[in-house]
């Protein structure tokens, strides 16, 4: 794990040491008026993030030419206690322009990061600071929002820990999946470049214009946990330990279910909020998701970390290891025997919690569907393709319901920037009652429905979390204004 490593504190501001008036002068200008009394009880923290391309290896021998942050692929974690404030410093050393959004954290509107629509994009060699409250506590992350950056490894966690502490464990790791297409042997760069689709339209990338239309996904065919392939940085554990394993899936295209192998996972959970504890032996996730699992390590052994569906291309691949300490062999145990329990939003239940609120009644209704894909480079929304899309006009306050039916073959994890909703409806069934902030519509007629709270004002990008659909078409505008 590499925690945090170049992440740099740089102050603690507290009272006693800005309580003149010059210090009083100098928060007044950073902070938005309403944050004021709260800076001088509060800790701001801040980090610098650079953007920059550089060399990484990702254990297997051969070096990839990745964006990173900091030098790092992933980026350093970001790790704050809730109710501190957050002022990060992008400084973007890359040879395009960039911007940096904070998933799933509903920050206002103006720190979130989307190019052309909350922020004109950072040029190159400049440096924009971002600023906000960390809260609600949860598991998030960080990523570029501009053009094909994400799949070029610009990306982190991000983890708020509450002020009190929920339970205690023995342990914690990070584990962020990734995806990788290393043919052409340039690392995802060059194999992607490699596949853009000539001709095909003039509107390209929606997040930062590509010319000649959207690319096509690459082939993936490279899997790693941490920046690392399978045997280079095995997670250890000691028996009898209660393991917290933060999962986060920044990858640009690939909706893994994960199994431990000789363990079950307690889903405590999803997308940074809490859910009954359900135990599963392979664990779902979709772009832009996260879940918090607990693994009780009572089987002493090296075990595999393996994707046990055949919906990817990374069907039956080997991502990583646990192994327990003092364990000598050789061999690690794989097993994938009878039926597994697999989470579905179904059989989730959301718990009461005070950071964000039931839903109770609607104004508003929307219907969405979601096609492409078949005979066309571009994905839409109501057959149409972003920034061509229709906006959704809603007010500040309003109970709000998106209603979703995939008519394409794929699913897709669509993703609401600002909020967290209510999964209220997924597959079929409705009474489904989870908090989250990004969605897999099943494909074939798959249908989902959610609901929240217009309760935080600005326009807010809603897309598919499929780097390559949001690229050609997938997106539209929540317009709270
Ligand atoms: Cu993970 Cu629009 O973002
Ligand atoms: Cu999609």
């Amino acid at each position: 794990m590499k925690r945090g490593i170049s992440m740099i504190e740089l102050k603690r501001r507290d009272f006693l040491k800005y309580s003149g008036i010059g210090g009083a002068l100098l928060l007044s200008k950073i902070y938005p008026v309403g944050l004021i009394e709260n800076a001088f009880s509060e800790n701001v923290k801040e980090v610098k993030l650079t953007a920059a391309i550089n060399t990484v290896d990702l254990g297997n021998g051969k070096k990839f030419k990745a964006w990173t942050y900091n030098g790092q692929m992933p980026g350093p974690e970001i790790r704050v206690k809730e109710g501190e404030i957050l002022r990060i410093a992008v400084k973007n050393n890359l040879p395009e322009e960039t911007t940096v959004h904070w998933h799933g954290l509903p920050v206002p509107n103006k720190m979130d990061g989307v190019p052309h629509v909350t922020q004109k994009p950072i040029q190159p060699g400049k440096t924009f600071i971002y600023e906000f409250k960390a809260t609600p506590p949860g598991t998030y992350m960080y990523h570029s929002h501009f053009s094909y950056q994400l799949d070029r490894g610009l990306y982190g966690s991000l983890i708020v820990e509450p002020k009190k502490t929920e339970r205690s464990y023995d342990r914690e790791y990070v584990l962020i999946l990734e995806d990788w297409a290393t043919v052409d042997g340039g690392g995802p760069d060059a194999s992607k470049m490699g596949r853009t689709k000539p001709g095909m339209g003039m509107m390209g990338g929606m997040m930062g214009r590509q010319p000649g239309g959207p690319l096509l996904e690459p082939r993936y065919d490279l899997y790693t946990i941490n920046g690392k392939v399978f045997g280079a940085s095995p997670f250890k554990v000691r028996k009898g330990e209660r393991v917290r394993l933060r999962i986060v899936n920044p990858s640009s295209s690939t909706i893994y279910t994960i199994r431990i192998a000789g363990h079950p996972l307690t889903v405590t959970h999803t997308d940074g909020r809490p859910v009954l504890p359900f135990e599963v032996d392979a664990l779902r996730i979709g772009m832009g998701e996260r879940y918090d699992v607990e693994l009780y390590a009572n089987n002493p052994g090296k075990w595999h970390i393996y994707n046990i569906r055949d919906d990817s291309w990374a069907s039956g691949w080997m991502l990583g290891s646990i192994v327990y300490k003092g364990i000598e062999s050789k061999d690690y145990n794989y097993d994938n025997t009878g039926r597994l329990r697999i989470n579905d939003y179904r059989f989730l239940e959301g718990m009461d919690e005070q950071y964000v609120k039931p839903v109770t009644g609607i104004d508003k209704i929307y219907r969405m569907t979601l096609s492409g894909g078949m005979m066309s480079p571009y994905w839409t929304i109501n057959g149409r393709v972003y920034p061509e899309s229709d906006d959704i006009a809603i007010k500040p306050g309003e109970r709000i319901r998106f209603e979703y039916s995939n008519h394409s073959m794929m699913p897709h994890p669509m993703h609401l920037h600002g909020h967290f909703f209510e999964v209220v409806g997924s597959g079929g069934r409705t009474g489904v009652r989870i908090k989250k902030d990004t969605i897999i519509i099943p494909a074939h007629m798959g249908w989902g429905a959610l609901e929240f709270v217009a309760d935080n004002p600005g326009i807010w990008i809603h897309h598919c979390h499929n780097l390559y659909h949001l690229a050609a078409g997938m997106a539209n505008l929540v317009k709270n204004i």
